[in-house]
């Protein structure tokens, strides 16, 4: 399938308020391949070149719904500056088992493909989640204690299962409010 910011599905798309189910084990063909093309968007949507020359917008993280597709798929990779990947995973089914009381949020607030206008306001989440998972990378099911920056991203994304997005969670009467026990991220 074709992946590029006119294919994404947008928050004026009622899909997007869809729940996501569970996808079945062994994960069938298609989903695999819907999987790693998601991966392989994000991927490519953090080269300035390639991303300009695809229509790509960049992101650290994409969920299947963003595309109309129903289904517990989660592709996200995060590169440090010079371009490595620090974190990457392919998740079916990704679960969030605990999470901190203490939150976090990100300073410049966050983003999303499914969403062009700009939403401004702090969202906070859980500084620290356990997120179990199958990994389509590693081909087995993992555990993955995250904190911070990608406690963030998979909240976000695992949002979209449940319809929500990052800005549902923003307080409208006053965006920018201090909460007690959240640190923020740059
Ligand atoms: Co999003």
């Amino acid at each position: 399938m074709l992946i590029n910011n006119d294919t994404i599905i947008k928050d004026d798309d009622e899909r997007i308020r869809m729940k996501s189910e569970d996808v079945s084990f062994p994960v069938p063909k298609e989903d695999k391949e819907l999987l790693m093309e998601m991966m392989d968007y994000v991927d490519k949507s953090t080269d300035e070149e390639i991303a300009e020359k695809e229509n790509l917008r960049a992101a650290v993280g994409i969920s299947a719904i963003q595309l109309g597709i129903p289904k517990k798929l989660t592709a996200i990779i995060i590169k440090d500056d010079e371009g490595n990947k620090v974190f990457e995973y392919a998740l079916v089914n990704p679960k969030i088992v605990s999470q901190s009381v203490e939150k976090a949020y990100l300073e410049a607030g966050e983003g999303c493909l499914s969403v062009e206008v700009e939403h401004q306001g702090y969202v906070y989440r859980s500084a620290r989640v356990k997120v179990r998972a199958y990994d389509l990378l590693k081909e087995d099911y993992i555990e993955i204690k995250a904190e911070d920056y990608l406690a963030i991203v998979l909240q976000h994304e695992l949002d979209h299962f449940k319809g929500i997005l990052f800005y549902d969670r923003i307080d409208q009467k006053n965006p920018f409010h201090k909460e007690d026990n959240a640190h923020p991220i740059e």
